[in-house]
């Protein structure tokens, strides 16, 4: 049993403390509720109670209130797909997949040394703390060591991350490329060393990059330990139509891109697919068979111009599905960004000649519900995050909609709940995060302790 796993700091006997806001609570896709007086009680990190203020009030008497009248309280945003030693590439525009692997991210990532490492973590998981990211399923280069550095970042930032070691056996510069017996036995230690630590707070997961860099062997172990140890697993899926006819060609009896991973054993309720473009109607459905969970990444697939994927389609099939900012592959971790990219995506497919219209746009509560249950329930967390529940853990944040960028001084519009819900959508930005907070603790502006505290 490893030591950093700890024992519960949450206790029956714990006080309970009860933030007063307007509360937005997605429930659906589409559906989400909204409280202009409510409050979240919390207790011990744990929301123990949430609904209108008043009712909260009277369940628990002798709780002590902050008063956030008027600031917005939303759960924390889940990224479901980000690629940390990428961070410092984020924003080269021009290139598709292959060839802006080849000249911009294999050279990043070879520099992701364990000193590159202890620079660079801190901040990455500072900023999506600031944008108002709780959870984040992570890739980290093939590198150990530089594995474990970012581990013990993520630890001391309070965000809630799945991290994985990338592997990769053929078909990457010789500087990345691993044998395929190291790069197990390396991802295996740090499964042993990380993999629930903090109670769960902190996950590992196996990350075989994708098909075209992993031998059939290789994919087919890390599923194995994967499941072994209860670990997670992430991979990326049919981004871009020249990996998908490389894969093709290296697994020719396959029959599909999916079918390759299914081979292998890789798909389970534990598994994050990133990308899913350019499947067809079986891989799709052999998807949602395996309840895998798929990260949507639109600002990613726009930026390297892979493609639009058919989240509407993808939706109606009941497949599990969250938001990825896929930094580098997209060029901002800020998950506003993300959500309106998603909105945009469905619209130029719905508008695409030929297309069966607005049937396939989406709203901006599907958008928002994608960001948070959405990707809770994508990476297998729906019952510890992703929206206010008792029970749940108390992963939110603090927004100030003063700060959304309109002309709302000059004079009246209205604050009706969709006006808000949209307002936040499309005017959101880090710049309205005044405080994150996970499992209770504020973690942005950092503090490293349990309260609250106004702005
Ligand atoms: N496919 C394989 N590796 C990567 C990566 O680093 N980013 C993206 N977007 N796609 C990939
Ligand atoms: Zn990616």
């Amino acid at each position: 049993m490893n030591e950093r796993r700890g024992k519960p700091s949450s206790s029956a006997r714990e006080s309970i403390s009860i933030v007063r806001a307007s509360l937005l609570n997605p429930i659906a896709p589409g559906r989400i509720e909204f409280l202009k007086d409510g409050a979240l009680a919390i207790r011990g990190g744990t929301i123990a109670g949430v609904g209108e203020y008043r009712r909260i009030v009277r369940a628990h008497p002798r709780a002590k209130t902050v008063d956030l009248s008027d600031r917005l309280l939303i759960p924390g945003f889940v990224d479901t797909h980000v690629h940390l030693p990428q961070y410092p590439v984020a924003g080269l525009h021009g290139k598709e997949l292959l060839d802006w692997l080849n000249s911009f991210i294999y050279p990043a990532e070879r520099n992701f040394t364990p000193a590159v490492a202890a620079r660079l973590a801190p901040v990455f998981f500072a900023r999506l703390l600031s944008c108002g990211v709780t959870t984040a399923a992570v890739y980290c280069s093939v590198q150990k060591e530089s594995t474990r550095v970012a581990f013990r970042a993520a630890e001391r930032s309070g965000i809630r991350a799945m991290i994985g070691k990338a592997m990769m056996d053929r078909n990457v510069p010789a500087f990345l490329r691993e044998t395929t017996e190291r790069s197990l036995r390396d991802s295996e230690e740090l499964c042993r060393e990380w993999n629930d630590a903090d109670r769960g707070r902190l996950m590992y997961a196996f990350t075989p990059r994708y098909a075209a860099s992993c031998s059939a062997e290789l994919m087919r172990e890390a599923a194995r330990m994967a499941r072994a140890s209860g670990a997670h697993l992430q991979t990326h899926l049919a981004e871009n139509r020249a990996e998908v006819e490389w894969v093709r060609k290296l697994f020719p009896k396959a029959g599909s891109y999916t079918q390759v991973y299914e081979n292998a054993g890789m798909l389970t309720q534990k598994t994050v697919l990133a990308h899913c473009i350019y499947l067809g109607a079986r891989e799709r459905a052999l998807i949602a068979r395996n309840s895998c969970g798929v990260a949507h990444c639109p600002t990613s697939n726009l930026f390297l111009q892979s493609g639009m994927m058919p989240l509407r389609e993808m939706l109606d099939s009941g497949l599990r599905i969250g938001l990825g900012s896929d930094v580098a592959g997209g060029p901002t971790l800020d998950p506003f960004a993300t959500m309106r990219a998603a909105v945009y995506v469905a619209t130029a497919r719905a508008l695409a000649p030929g297309s069966r219209a607005r049937a396939r746009m989406i709203d901006v509560g599907t958008a928002f519900f994608l960001a948070t249950l959405g990707g809770a329930t994508a990476l297998g967390l729906e019952r510890v995050t992703g929206n206010f529940a008792p029970g749940k853990d108390a992963d939110f944040v603090v927004i100030n909609p003063a700060m959304f960028d309109s002309g709302r001084e000059a004079y009246p519009v209205g604050d009706r709940p969709d006006m808000i819900l949209s307002r936040l959508v499309f005017l959101g930005s880090e710049r309205a995060v005044e405080q994150t907070y996970v499992r209770g603790r504020r973690c942005y502006p950092a503090l490293g302790q349990r309260g609250y505290r106004r702005g």
